[in-house]
């Protein structure tokens, strides 16, 4: 799919968006991998995670988008990282890996009964797969956007860009991987984050979800969906008296060693 992925956009939210990362890195058990990879690493805020927990590993971060690679090279910080434009589907280390880390990405791809498995073959005896992947798609802010979709002239361009989430339930993922893997441990988390703003949840999933439709409306349209799609989520998700507005949102989290 092409498209075009904005960093600023996304980093609007940059804190609860690393959130989920620290989480899965705090349940990654390896002493001082030689070979760490970020998969989807976006703007690189993960992959500085994992440089600055393994200062001597060698840290490649992977992604297909070269607006967020730009974003992340600037933001570098001194930490050597290895920066690899490239589309994950056909993607493969050039030596086994160590640790194969992917926060937030992995649900941009299809047919995880494959890629799981290919991925599992990446690494070297012992190393380890983590990926947290967002399973929030039965959510209003994802139902919502069905929705409005589906609600005016611009139905027939946005109905084939809906795109079912490739994100199964936790035991699929088991079933997958248990086979493959000495041990395996799942868990689903739905953190409920605290946003500030006018309807922000609209300004979260612009940065993500959202893109893909957005890219093929017409010009003129945008705005007319946007306020369909604004109103139904303000009703979903309303603003507090104290202004702030809560967006339940459930992650599921795999750590898998070879
Ligand atoms: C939601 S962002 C997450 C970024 C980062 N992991 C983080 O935690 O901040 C998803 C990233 O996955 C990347 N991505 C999506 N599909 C991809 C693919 N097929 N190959 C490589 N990267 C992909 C996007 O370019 C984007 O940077």
């Amino acid at each position: 799919m092409a498209e075009t992925w904005d960093p600023s956009q996304y980093l609007k939210f940059a804190a609860p968006r690393l959130r989920p990362a620290l989480d899965l890195l705090s349940r990654v058990d390896s002493e001082a991998p030689a070979a760490v990879y970020d998969l989807g690493c976006g703007a690189g805020a993960a992959t500085r995670l994992l440089a600055a927990r393994w200062p001597a590993a060698a840290v490649t971060g992977v992604d297909s988008s070269p607006a967020m690679l730009s974003r992340a090279r600037r933001e570098e910080g001194g930490a050597a990282i290895t920066w690899v434009e490239s589309d994950l589907a056909g993607w493969a280390p050039s030596d086994a890996a160590d640790v194969l880390f992917s926060n937030a990405a992995l649900h941009w791809l299809e047919d995880h009964d494959q890629l799981f498995p290919r991925l599992v073959g990446c690494l070297r005896a012992g190393g380890v797969l983590a990926v947290q992947m967002p399973r929030n798609h039965e959510a209003p802010s994802h139902a919502c956007m069905a929705e409005a979709a589906r609600a005016g002239p611009w139905r027939a361009r946005l109905e084939p860009v809906l795109r079912p989430s490739p994100v199964e339930a936790p035991d699929a993922y088991h079933e997958i991987l248990a086979p493959l893997a000495a041990a395996v441990d799942i868990w689903e988390t739905e953190y409920t984050h605290v946003l500030d703003g006018d309807n922000p949840v609209l300004e979260w999933t612009k940065g993500t979800a959202l893109r893909p439709l957005l890219e093929a409306l017409e010009v003129g349209e945008r705005e007319r969906f946007l306020a369909e799609y604004a109103a139904r989520l303000s009703d979903a998700y309303p603003r507090r008296p104290d202004g702030t507005t809560l967006f339940p949102f459930r992650r599921l989290f795999i750590v898998a060693r070879r």
